[in-house]
């Protein structure tokens, strides 16, 4: 029976105590997430480049955390590589959280770019933000974890990694990475203007299932894959009424477009032991647009 599960069945989604780093913290998913965590019980830590956004968005965090948890905020760009280290260096100290036991990515880019006109700046940008960012964060927090998070107290150490051999840790840890339906369905907005948004995201796909098989046996890797939800990376992509919004996906049996609410529950099942069993796989809070497209 795996260690994080006592076998009580109430306190399968108990994630009291544990010390999640989310990147994209202050932003429209990133933040419910955050509030969803503190709300139940986890200290949490939220990374974006932006630091008044991230100080802002901690003091909203702080409003609705559990009694003792403690909510944090780093400036970090993840798409570079140095940033990510001290970022998790920083997560693991005393100044930090002292430890880390979820990863959360929910940094990303998105611009539309139809195939003719493709920006290849832009396309560069999109890549490293949306894929490379988020190796960088699975690589430094997801072998941290692998390294620290046993009861051997085996003391991390970067040359392990570079051996070509596995790591003999087998320490315990969560990460959720954010696709997207654009990961599976090219369909929406008639698709067109995707090539760069759906390439990377089916690219997040194949590398949250990747690192769930490098980073086994007890870190479990999944994905989210929403629907378009109107948060700050939306605003002038779509229309600015909610009525509008929700007429874009009247056919769906959701009948509606996201909220950002509705990855909360689907993030804080795959924090916790719950989902100690579901790894290397997607879970789309889609309003069923998988199923119907
Ligand atoms: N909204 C949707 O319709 C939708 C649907 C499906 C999937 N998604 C995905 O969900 C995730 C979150 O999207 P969202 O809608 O919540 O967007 P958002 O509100 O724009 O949040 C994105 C966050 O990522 C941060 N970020 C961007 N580049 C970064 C970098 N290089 N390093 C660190 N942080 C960075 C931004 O902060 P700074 O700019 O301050 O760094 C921002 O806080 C994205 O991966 C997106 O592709 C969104």
């Amino acid at each position: 029976m795996p260690k994080v599960y006592d076998g009580k069945l109430t306190n399968m989604f108990d994630i009291s105590g544990k010390k999640a780093a989310i990147f994209g913290g202050a932003g429209g998913f990133g933040k419910a997430i955050a509030e969803g965590f503190a709300a139940n019980g986890a200290d949490v830590l939220i990374l974006s480049r932006r630091e008044e956004a991230l100080k802002a968005a901690a003091e909203e965090i702080k409003a609705v955390a559990a009694e003792g948890v403690q909510v944090k905020y780093y400036a970090c760009d993840a798409c570079v590589e140095e940033e990510v280290i001290a970022a998790r260096d920083y997560m693991v100290s005393e100044e930090g959280l002292g430890g880390c036991d979820i990863l959360v990515n929910t940094q990303g880019l998105n611009k539309k770019m139809f195939s003719w006109e493709i920006d290849s700046e832009y396309w560069e940008k999109m890549l490293k933000t949306n894929i490379t960012s988020t190796m960088y964060t699975n690589r430094y927090f997801g072998n941290w974890m692998k390294e620290n998070n046993t009861e051997d107290g085996k003391v991390y150490d970067e040359a392990e990694f570079t051996s070509g051999q596995p790591s003999p840790c087998q320490g315990y840890g969560k990460i959720i990475n954010m696709s997207s339906v654009r990961g599976i369905r090219i369909i929406g907005n008639g698709g067109m203007g995707n090539v760069g948004y759906c390439t990377t995201k089916g690219a997040v796909e194949m590398l949250t299932k990747s690192f769930a098989a490098d980073l086994r046996p007890n870190i479990q890797v999944n994905a989210i894959g929403p629907n378009i939800t109107y948060t700050p990376m939306m605003v002038g992509l779509l229309p600015p009424d909610e009525e509008t919004r929700n007429g874009i996906a009247a056919p769906l049996p959701a009948q509606r477009i996201g909220y950002e609410i509705d990855v909360v529950g689907v993030a804080l099942f795959l924090a916790s032991a719950a989902s100690d069993m579901v790894t290397a796989t997607t879970i789309y809070p889609d309003g069923g647009l998988v199923a119907t497209s």
